[in-house]
């Protein structure tokens, strides 16, 4: 079984490499046929949903954990349900 890798980029979509079957909410794929990464929206502005179309930039989104990050004087990255406090 290959590995996938999710990589949630600072304040932008989450990059997905490996073989995933996509589903939209009726169960219906998406055809990544020759896609070996692809970009899921993130921030929700996309006209491309569910892939980004890297609006997510033009309007300024602010990932939610750097938010509250910021807001609770946080400065590394850990467990998104556990955020630590330094
Ligand atoms: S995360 Fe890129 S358009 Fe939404």
């Amino acid at each position: 079984m290959a590995d996938v890798k999710i990589t949630v980029r600072p304040n932008g979509p989450y990059r997905v490499e490996g073989p995933v079957t996509l589903v939209d909410h009726e169960g219906k794929e998406w055809d990544l046929t020759g896609k070996a990464a692809f970009s899921l929206c993130r921030c929700g502005a996309s006209v491309n949903k569910p892939f980004c179309d890297g609006t997510h930039s033009k309007i300024g989104f602010q990932a939610a954990e750097a938010a509250v990050r910021a807001e609770n004087n946080l400065t590394t990255p850990g467990d998104p349900t556990m955020p630590v406090k330094i």
